[in-house]
Formats: C-alpha cells, structure tokens, sequence
C-alpha cells in the first residue's frame, strides 16, 4: 500500500548542518490547548438493547457478578473536538482454560472493548472499585506500547475502559447503577502557529495538497512524518517509510482532520514524542516541533509549532469516571432511537480516584522512553544558549 509514495532519493540526503533556526517561530496566532478531554468530555452512547441483553445474562447466570464485555466504536465527532464511544453490542465472553479471566467470543478488529461486571440483586455501595491494582498496570503498559510502536496509531488505543453495573429490579422496574472507569494519556499539548515552511514537491506531498488525496481515497486520516534538508525545505515522509527511522525528524503531517483541536493530531504528536523507532527528532530552541495540517477546511496546508505544556516530557497517566443510575421499565420493547448517554470526566472524586492516585504512586512509571525525550530537551536547552537567531 502506498508504495509509490516511499521516496527512492536521488541525491545523498542530508540534514542542515545547523540545527539551529530550522523554521521562523514567531507566533502568528493565539496558542491552542489539546488533549483528548480539552474541548469536551468524551461521551458513551449506550444502546438500551444491549443493556437489557447484558441484563438478561447476568440474571440467568447462578453467580452474583457476572463478567462480560461491551463492544463499541470509538469515533471522533463532527465538529472535530470530542470524541463519542457507541456501545451497541454485548458479548458473554467465555472463560479461558487455567482460569484467568474471560476473553470475547467474537470480537472484530477495529472494535472497542469494555470489560464490564454486571452485579445481580446487590445494591450499589460507594466504595465499589471498577479497576484493580493490576488492571491499572496493565492499562499504563497497554498505553505506553501503543505510542512506542510502529503501528498505525489509533485515537481508541490511547484510551481503556472499564464498568461495573449493578441492578435491582421492583416490580416493573429495573434500576441500574453504572460505574465507568476509563484510563488514558495525562499529557496536554500546546499548538502555536506559524509562518509556513517550503515543502519538496514529492509525489506525497502533490498528493496531499490535492483534493482526491490519500485520506480523502480511503476515507481516513493519515500521518507521517517530516524531515528537511539542506536547504531547510521539508520533505514528507510516510509513517511506514524506513527513511522516517533513520533521518532526523523535525515533526509530523497530518491529512483528512477537521481541524487541529481534533484528538486525533493530539494523538500523533504524543507517538511522535514517545515512539521508540524514531532515531533523532530535533527541536526548536523553545523545545517545539513542527505539525504541517492538511485539514478539511482549508486549502493550503496549516503550519503549527507543537510543545508539551509546562515542559512535560514524561508520559503521564490519567482516570476519568462516571457514576450514573438508570431507569427502566420491565417489559417495554427497548427504543433504538435515544441510546443511554454518559460523560466522562477527570474532575470526579470519588473512591475509583483515590485508588488511581495510589496506585499511581506505586507503579514504577517507564523510564526508558521518557528519559530519551528528557534528554534532548536537556541538549536543546544546553545548545539553546550557542544558536545565532535570524528571523
Ligand atoms: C493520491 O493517492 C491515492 C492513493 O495512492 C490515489 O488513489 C489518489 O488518486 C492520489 N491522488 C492524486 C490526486 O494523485
């Protein structure tokens, strides 16, 4: 796929010899903030029939917490700013032999996973814990190896959730009690743009300025990477170009975004911060790197400097809960039409929270990624006092 794209280059390529001054930082407007719950909280949309289907199980089933999964998508909404999980499947899982756990009967690529508790009878109590000790771990490592890998990076990859729902059922009426946990990134970005910077003329590059582009053919959005040589024009390169592991890296591009508030740019600067391919990525003296957008909205491409607010170089880990109850009648034919909403938001306290933050204290953050970022920011800081300036 996209084999034309992966540049064969003519000419030995070669880096500026300075690495001072790549790019003109002079900010051109307001800074902008990012994170996947910066603009809005992210939003579940539950579809009441696989509620009452999850129900059903769990009453059938002779143990008081049924174990099980929710499947969903993760999706990114419209006006480019939020994001929204649809749940509308329920799957019963099956045990796996030695004991450890459930696994979906049939789950597809692509779909988002809920491993959800469904507790029968049993009232809710305040300090019901929806993560374990080792859930939590397994998360920060899940979210961790997601922004290290190579792999194509997916916005439902940077985030995990988790429920426990706990009904009661009176007569004609069934009440649930939700509790939704949901671990993801902690790090916010800063966007400032910028004056453009020349772009090489590559076929990719052609491509993306076109209407008929990539993203736009296979009805996605894409990423790779940028580089520059000598003569400090940028040269596209594709995420799966072996090119983009060896040459040092000023930033990344993006195509078929709305708009640079999208989660999803939000995503692909933090691998392009902690990826452990990348060989040499090279900063600005402010500690910036570059977003070259090709958005939706606007013709040419967008240029913007990008930088970890207040000098976060480590990976860091954030809880998001929801607790909600439910209402339902018995015996009425489910509606499709209004799924069961939910929003999740890190300003919650309760025991979910606190258990997060003690466990957060004992989990040994990974080092080795983070110590590699903290050390170039160290460099540029040392090299930042030797740079000439011409703007
Ligand atoms: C851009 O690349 C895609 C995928 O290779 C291709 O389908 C599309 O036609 C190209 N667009 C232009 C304008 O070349």
């Amino acid at each position: 796929e996209n084999t034309c794209f992966v540049l064969t280059l003519m000419v030995p390529f070669s880096f500026p010899l300075s690495k001072c001054a790549l790019w003109d930082p002079v900010p051109m407007g307001d800074v902008i903030g990012a994170h996947i719950t910066y603009y809005r909280n992210p939003k579940l949309s539950l579809v009441e029939k696989t509620l009452r289907l999850a129900y059903r199980h769990a009453k059938q089933n002779e143990k008081k917490s049924f174990s099980c999964f929710l499947l969903g998508t993760l999706a990114v909404n419209e006006d480019g700013e939020g994001i929204t999980l649809t749940i509308d499947r329920f799957d019963p899982g099956r045990d796996v032999a030695g004991g450890s756990g459930k696994i979906p009967t049939a789950s597809l690529p692509g779909d988002f996973l809920i491993p959800c508790t469904v507790n029968a009878w049993g009232p809710c109590s305040d300090n019901i814990l929806v993560h374990s000790a080792e859930d939590i771990s397994l998360a920060f490592k899940g979210l961790h190896q997601s922004l290290c890998s190579k792999e194509a990076l997916d916005l439902s990859k940077l985030l995990t959730v988790r429920a426990h729902i706990f009904f009661t059922e009176n007569l004609d009426n069934l009440h649930f009690s939700f509790r939704w946990a949901s671990l993801t990134v902690a790090n916010i970005l800063e966007y400032t743009p910028v004056k453009s910077v020349p772009i090489i003329p590559t076929a990719l590059a052609r491509n993306l300025s076109s209407p008929m582009n990539i993203a736009q053919v296979q009805g996605t959005y894409k990423c790779g990477y940028l580089t520059m040589d000598q003569t400090r024009k940028l040269l596209l390169l594709l995420e799966s170009d072996p090119k983009a592991y060896s040459l040092p890296l000023v930033g990344i591009w993006l195509s078929g975004v709305t708009h640079i508030c999208s989660p999803q740019v939000w995503a692909c600067c933090l691998r392009y911060l902690f990826s452990s391919s990348i060989q040499e990525r090279v900063f600005s003296e402010s500690g910036s790197f570059l977003i070259v957008l090709y958005s939706l909205t606007h013709k040419e491409p967008e240029f913007y400097e990008c930088v970890p607010c207040s000098g976060q170089t480590e990976l860091g880990f954030q809880i998001l809960t929801c607790q909600e109850t439910v209402h339902l009648f018995k015996n009425v034919e489910p509606s499709d039409k209004s799924p069961i909403q939910f929003e999740l938001s890190s300003e919650n306290q309760n025991a979910e929270t606190e258990f997060f933050s003690r466990i957060c204290k004992k989990i040994p953050i990974k080092r080795c990624v983070c110590e590699a970022v903290g050390r170039e920011s160290l460099y540029l800081l040392a090299r930042s006092s030797i740079c000439i300036f011409i703007v």
